[in-house]
């Protein structure tokens, strides 16, 4: 079986990538993270008595300790799942997010390509760097603009996204420089099971069923394509067994959705699943102030993955989000565990006097 080093892997997509790997035994896993506020180890408990998961605690910017990793465990293939990856937080604070999706890329990049350098050739023929980058590095879309294709030229807007399109600028170049065996992902808004409630959905939720106003930035007309993240986590494996080294593959849940209509969407499936007498939870639905550089609307076409390895999305947007309204209802103490002092802190800063 196969060796990964996963970074950032007790965050929401990572976590949920590195259950499924267990579970259908896809590879060995060591999982380097942080613990930033949007991580929780309690995400991969059920994996404490796994022998071929092992956790570190540790930051990518950190080369020496990276590089004794893939010394200790040799590893067939990185992926970089770790980043600052809030749009609302990089506009409070853009720092955090040049040292780690910029510099802490870039301190990845070397430590793998001193590594992979040094392999024998076998194993430097197998070895893959495999980067999860976003749609929003592309912009934003007018109405009737085609979707992201992977040729289509950067153009970020916020802090985040400028942050992601460096740091896959970076792995392009030690593609071309060096010959770093790198694949890139670009994918569009996950959903899913263990999403930390700063994003729309789980936000939406949870403040639903606790009876808070339900925020929605500007006229609620902004457009996401939602991904469900399990099909996201699918999709990466495709790319690593199949996908073309030095070659970006977009990938999207084909799931064009405004705001607003989400939000009704999630409000109707709680209207049924708990109820509220004589009262809709869309009631809670609040217009508040935009965020700065909002963009309008992204799109993903996802044609390459679908016609060169065959991927296809494989949940539709309405039976993934009512299990995850479900998963979001059934685990109240994980909701508990991550609503501690610093996400309430978090709430005051983006949302009072908004
Ligand atoms: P997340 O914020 O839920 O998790 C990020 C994880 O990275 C956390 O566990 C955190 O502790 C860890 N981390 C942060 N800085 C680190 C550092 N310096 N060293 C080691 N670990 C660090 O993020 P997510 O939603 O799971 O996103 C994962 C990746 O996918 C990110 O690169 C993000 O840009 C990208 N992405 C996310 C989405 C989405 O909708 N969530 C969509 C497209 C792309
Ligand atoms: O497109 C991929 C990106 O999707 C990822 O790269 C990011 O890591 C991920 O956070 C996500 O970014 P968004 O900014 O699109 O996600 P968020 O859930 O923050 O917002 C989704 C939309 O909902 C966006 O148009 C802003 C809006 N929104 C968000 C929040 C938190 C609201 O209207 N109200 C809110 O309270």
């Amino acid at each position: 079986m196969q060796t990964l080093l996963v970074t950032g892997g007790a965050g929401f997509i990572g976590a949920n990538f590195i259950l499924l790997a267990r579970q259908l035994q896809w590879a060995n896993i060591i999982n380097l993270d942080k613990l930033t506020y949007a991580s929780n180890l309690g995400n991969l408990a059920e994996l404490q008595t796994d022998k071929n998961y092992h956790f570190v605690q540790g930051d990518i910017n950190n080369f020496e300790l990276v590089s004794y990793l893939l010394s200790q465990y040799q590893p067939d293939t990185i992926i970089n799942f770790a980043a600052e990856s809030h749009v609302d937080r990089s506009i409070f604070s853009p720092q955090n997010f040049i040292n780690t999706n910029v510099l802490g890329t870039f301190q990845l990049l070397e430590a793998s390509r001193f590594y992979w350098q040094k392999l024998p050739s076998a194993k430097q023929k197998q070895f893959r760097f495999l980067h999860i980058s976003t749609d929003e590095v592309y912009g934003s879309l007018n109405p009737q603009d085609p979707a992201f294709r992977e040729d289509t030229p950067y153009a970020p807007n916020s802090p985040y996204s400028a942050s992601k399109a460096a740091s896959d600028h970076f792995v392009r170049a030690y593609y071309h420089t060096y010959g770093l065996p790198t694949l890139t992902t670009n994918c569009s808004n996950n959903y899913g099971p263990l999403q930390f409630p700063e994003k729309l959905i789980p936000l939406t939720i949870l403040n639903a069923v606790d009876g808070k106003p339900l925020p929605i930035y500007g006229d609620g007309q902004n457009i996401r394509d939602w991904l469900y993240v399990i099909d996201h986590c699918q999709a990466i494996y495709l790319v690593l067994q199949q996908g073309k080294i030095g070659e970006t593959y977009n990938i999207g849940g084909l799931n064009e959705k405004t705001n607003l209509t989400v939000v009704k969407t999630i409000c109707a499936i709680l209207d049924e699943l708990v109820p509220q007498l004589n009262l809709s939870y869309s009631s809670l639905i609040t217009f508040v102030k935009d965020r700065p550089g909002h963009d309008r609307r992204y799109a993903i076409d996802c044609s390459k993955i679908s016609q060169e390895l065959g991927w296809q999305p494989q949940e539709n947007f309405d039976s993934g989000l009512r299990k995850t309204v479900q998963w979001y209802l059934n685990n109240s103490y994980w909701v508990n565990q991550v609503r501690s002092g610093a996400y309430q802190n978090w709430l005051k800063q983006n949302y009072d006097n908004r």
